[in-house]
């Protein structure tokens, strides 16, 4: 499972890209909304330092203007993947732009048949939203396993983004719910590497190094 950064802050996406273990960044017009500057400015440093694809939503919401928008915003750098949402003028703009070789991620994704109508508009990614789901009582990661085996038994090649990620948790259950990829805040980041016991065995092991006044060659 590949992770990726949910996130438009480039100096948060610098950081997590020296663990050396980011493969792409997702945005949304709401991360974006966030950072000083030209969004165009934002969105190619961020290819530049992830070097992967970056999801960059549009955010007309006519089929003509999608298009128009995705294909400049594509244009603006090669990693740059169009998010759209799943609307009926966003599946006709995800079938033209995926047509013309766009890369799409289908957003806003809430249950299995939404991504199902988006793969076959020729979608790279669906997005189903986890947290949100969560947040209004029902089971976010069911929509994940429920995609995952949809495009299994179908064999179809769009690759399952679970999204709107909350916590560590969730990264466990999109992982066995057999997600390719998982979008992840910052802040979950660092609580996912985090445990005390692992605080409290560094700090014996080195102190007892120390009592010992042990020394490897240098
Ligand atoms: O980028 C889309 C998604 O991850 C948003 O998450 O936390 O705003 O529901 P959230």
């Amino acid at each position: 499972m590949k992770f990726f950064v949910d996130t438009a802050s480039r100096k948060e996406i610098k950081r997590l890209v020296e663990w050396g273990i980011i493969d792409g960044v997702t945005t949304n017009p709401s991360l974006l909304s966030r950072e000083e500057g030209k969004p165009e400015e934002i969105i190619r440093d961020i290819c530049e330092i992830v070097g992967g694809p970056v999801s960059v939503e549009v955010v007309a919401t006519d089929y003509e203007n999608m298009v128009k928008e995705g294909r400049r915003l594509a244009s603006l750098h090669e990693h740059v993947v169009i998010k759209i949402p799943l609307t009926e003028d966003g599946i006709k703009a995800m079938k033209t732009l995926s047509d013309e070789g766009i890369r799409i991620n289908a957003t806003l994704i809430f249950n299995p048949i939404q991504a199902l109508v988006a793969a076959r508009a020729g979608a790279t990614y669906v997005s189903p939203f986890v947290g949100r789901l969560d947040d209004i009582g029902h089971d976010g990661m069911q929509i994940v396993k429920q995609i995952v085996d949809i495009f299994t038994i179908h064999e179809i090649e769009t690759k399952v983004l679970a999204a709107s990620i909350r916590h560590p948790r969730h990264v466990l259950l999109a992982a066995l719910a057999g997600a390719d990829i998982v979008t992840i805040p910052p802040a979950v980041f660092d609580k996912m590497i985090r445990h005390p016991l692992t605080d409290v065995g560094l700090e014996k092991f080195l102190s007892d190094w120390k009592k010992a006044s042990k020394s490897f060659d240098s």
